[in-house]
């Protein structure tokens, strides 16, 4: 589906699909249950799932002749550190604006994890007060401006590298190694979890497994606790994502599955429960999972499957998109384990 569209390889290649075997069993047993491995797809400081998305942003941006990559974030925002980490790659500066999108409780919240990482290639990361929205910022506007000001010629990546015209066309591209990966295994997978912010993750997905018939089948876990604002950002992308890729199908709302469950108390605070399907993912499986994103889709699917969501049988791939790093921010949620 991707064949015509330029791609600058920034990953290893198709990511791992595991079985989680005694989480599986831990829940009962009555579907199996798979992890691919998104959170180990590079060497890029850490990986994760932006740089599937930045793969087909990349060769627009060099066309472009930009000097400077400018996004933004969260202070603690997985995506702002792996856009540091391509420009530091492609020999470009990076301008970072990171938003207060999280109350936090840990003193070193601004200065470990992602932030301090980003810091270390060389990004410049200016923090702002603004709070938690994944739509067009001010900030990053008056970021782009300031970096024309000096002389230099900056390129836009919205949060999340979403809302930009190529950010769907990655996850398209893991619909596809999956399907290539099923043929491998000999069965197909009934259900695709994925966690859903900014939504271009989800979206690429969307249309990727409509080509076969399985739009419906990827469960998106919210974990922005602003759904209806996600949800529409998510048919909004996958739209574009299906014109581009020429899907030829009308994708409607319908198609967009997102569960709200599991997204509270706020974006990027945990709750108990997230907290607890963060440790027994971790002692089951030794499978490292963060608060802000994975956890909360790690709870969202444990939960569904122990309420006999999935039928008996089915076989269940959890989206594993990275997000470790954070997990610094969050020294104080886990002093006693
Ligand atoms: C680790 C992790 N998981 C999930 C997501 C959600 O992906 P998206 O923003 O494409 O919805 C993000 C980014 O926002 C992330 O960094």
């Amino acid at each position: 589906m991707l064949e015509k569209f330029e791609r600058y390889p920034l990953t290893f290649g198709p990511t791992p699909i595991e079985k989680l075997e005694r989480l599986s069993k831990h829940l009962g047993g009555g579907v199996e249950i798979y992890a691919k491995r998104e959170d180990c797809n590079s060497g890029l400081a850490f990986g994760g799932n932006k740089l599937r998305k930045l793969e087909y942003i990349v060769p627009d941006a060099i066309a472009s002749n930009a000097d400077t990559l400018v996004s933004i974030g969260g202070v603690q925002s997985n995506h702002t550190r792996m856009v540091a980490a391509v420009a530091a790659k492609l020999g470009m500066k990076c301008r970072l604006v990171q938003e207060a999108w999280v109350p936090h409780e840990d003193a070193v919240y601004d200065r470990v994890g992602n932030i301090m990482l980003s810091r270390i290639m060389g990004a410049d990361v200016r923090l702002e007060d603004d709070g938690f929205d994944i739509g067009i910022r001010r900030t990053w506007q008056e970021a782009m401006e300031e970096v024309k000001a000096k002389g230099g010629k900056p390129y836009a990546i919205p949060a999340g590298a979403s809302e930009h015209k190529f950010g769907g066309l990655g996850y398209v591209g893991f619909a596809e190694e999956v399907r290539a990966q099923e043929a491998a295994l000999g069965f197909a997978f009934d259900y695709v979890i994925v966690c859903t912010v900014t939504g271009s993750t989800h979206a690429g997905m969307l249309v990727g497994f409509a080509k076969d018939g399985r739009a419906r089948r990827v469960i998106g876990i919210d974990a922005s606790g602003t759904p209806a604002q996600t949800k529409a950002q998510v048919l909004r992308i996958a739209r574009n994502t299906a014109d581009l890729v020429e899907l030829g199908q009308d994708l409607v709302e319908d198609d967009v599955v997102l569960i709200e469950d599991y997204a509270y108390p706020a974006y990027g605070v945990p709750s108990e429960e997230t907290k607890n399907a963060i440790r027994l993912c971790a002692r089951l499986e030794g499978m490292i999972t963060d608060p802000v994103y994975e956890g909360k889709s790690m709870q969202g699917m444990m939960d569904l499957v122990q309420k006999g969501h999935f039928p008996a049988g089915s076989r269940i791939l959890y989206a594993h998109l990275g997000g470790a790093p954070a997990l610094n921010g969050y020294a104080y949620a886990f002093r006693n384990g």
